[in-house]
């Protein structure tokens, strides 16, 4: 299944979510491949890879196979970006089928349990390839007032991209950057619980120094400080999101 890690306010975590989501899943013994579909390149940084060699760009291009692209890192496979993406952008915006870019690229690739799809920030035409790729999408939120204004607007492109493409579901909302010491936390979770009717995932993702220091060297906090709070929140998120994906495709096959 294709997973979107999305949120259109920057530094929300997705690309923290995108790596330690797919490091646990993958230590867990499930196929994934990571999408870098971000042109500040952060995901490929992070992990230590080069963001000036090929590209996903050079896939859109046709200078490149995904296959071609390919590159491993903690038992994962993960398609790299960089600058070249915001190129492919003006390419493909008008073009034929300009939402179903990313989908057909990805289609050649099916050997995966879980595709998660690193997402800008923003709601771009990049990002509707991301949701028009997808099943299902993560949104990885701090609990503060300001995040909280964002969530509408974004659930209301999801439901634009659904009208189009109405196997795509909201998985759930993850609350990262936890400071549990905090009463805020609390009240903006209850406040969701309350006012929308999408999920928001039990297992919360706390702030810790080391989740912060992973990306210099070029590891996932599941890889580089395996017992840090964070790396346990983040294992304990990927068997909910096993849990929760099983369950809903479940769903789906009882109701087809
Ligand atoms: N649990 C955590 N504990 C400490 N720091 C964290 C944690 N999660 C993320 N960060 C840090 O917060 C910053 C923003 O995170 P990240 O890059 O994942 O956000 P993003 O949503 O991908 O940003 P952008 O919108 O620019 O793509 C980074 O410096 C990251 O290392
Ligand atoms: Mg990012």
């Amino acid at each position: 299944m294709i997973i979107s890690i999305v949120n259109h306010k920057g530094g929300t975590g997705k690309t923290t979510t995108t790596i330690n989501l797919g490091s646990a899943l993958a230590e867990a013994g499930h196929r994934v491949l990571l999408v870098d579909f971000d042109a500040q390149g952060s995901l490929t940084y992070s992990l230590g890879m080069d963001d000036q060699g090929p590209t996903i760009a050079d896939a859109f291009h046709g200078d490149a196979t995904v296959h071609q692209l390919i590159t491993e890192r903690e038992g994962m496979h993960v398609l790299p970006s960089g600058a070249a993406l915001a190129d492919v952008e003006l390419a493909i915006a008008k073009a034929d089928e300009r939402f179903n870019h990313l989908s057909n690229l990805l289609h050649a690739l099916s050997d995966y349990d879980f595709v998660l799809i690193d997402c800008p920030p923003s709601l771009s035409l990049l990002t509707l390839n991301a949701l028009a790729a997808s099943d299902y999408i993560i949104v990885p939120m701090q609990m503060d007032v300001l995040a909280l204004r964002g969530l509408d607007s974004m659930l209301e492109t999801v439901r634009k991209v659904n009208a189009i493409h109405p196997r795509l579901a909201v998985l759930g909302i993850v609350p990262v950057m936890v400071d549990t010491r905090k009463n805020m936390y609390q009240e903006i979770l209850q406040h969701i619980q309350s006012n929308y009717t999408e999920r928001v995932f039990e297992q919360v993702i706390r702030t810790s120094v080391k989740a912060a220091e992973a990306p210099s060297f070029g590891k996932s906090v599941v890889a580089y400080a395996p017992q840090s709070t964070t790396a346990n929140d983040y294992r304990a998120f990927a068997k909910e999101v096993v849990r929760v994906t099983k369950v809903h495709q479940q769903q789906l096959t009882t109701s087809d």
